[in-house]
């Protein structure tokens, strides 16, 4: 089976100044429009850690347990996003799959995520997105921040809202 993710024809693959390719506009994207949305395989947690040498960074979180992406590293090319990480995204999540636009988008602008949106995870990384509001240091646990919960209200993946909202009931 030929396994990959969609993405729109208003986007393409290029060379990123935040790092290596990222995934750019190449016309107008309105705010809601769809830019793509995730292909790959159900992974579970354990078996990510025996793969993960083989796909890096090619997958996304769709739950605690679980990411999607690829198995085998000739499948990588047809399931990365390349969407690279922000610290001011213009894209957000809808569900757990689907990426939309927060707001219009310029043709060239590249198409970014903020990684608190999709990650629930224990890693430490520095940031290179250069916006003036850069965090530095991204982590696996910013979605705990209660600036990113009001920030990116309706744009967090779906299980990660899930346990914001718990924690806002109490
Ligand atoms: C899904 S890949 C994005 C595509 C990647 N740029 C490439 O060329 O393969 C995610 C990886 O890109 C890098 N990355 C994305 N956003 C970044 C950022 N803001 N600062 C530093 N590295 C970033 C990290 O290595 C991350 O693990
Ligand atoms: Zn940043």
């Amino acid at each position: 089976m030929n396994i990959k993710s969609y993405l729109s024809p208003k986007t393409r693959v290029k060379k990123s100044l935040i790092e290596g390719r990222g995934l750019f506009g190449i016309r107008q994207i309105k705010k809601g429009e769809l830019v793509g949305i995730k292909g790959g395989h159900i992974i579970g947690w354990k078996t990510l850690q025996r793969i993960r040498h083989l796909i890096g960074d090619s997958y996304f979180q769709i739950d605690d347990d679980f990411v999607i992406g690829p198995l085998k590293s000739n499948e990588v090319g047809k399931i990365m996003m390349f969407l690279n990480h922000s610290c001011n995204p213009n894209i957000g999540v809808r569900g757990e799959i689907t990426f939309v636009a927060m707001r219009d988008i310029k043709a060239e602008e590249e198409l970014t995520i903020d990684y608190a949106m999709v990650d629930n995870d224990i890693y430490k990384t520095k940031c290179n997105c250069a916006q003036k509001n850069c965090r530095k240091i991204i982590a696996g646990k910013d979605w705990q921040k209660k600036t990113l919960q009001k920030k990116y209200r309706g744009y967090f993946s779906r299980y990660i809202q899930d346990k914001i909202d718990k924690i806002s009931v109490g």
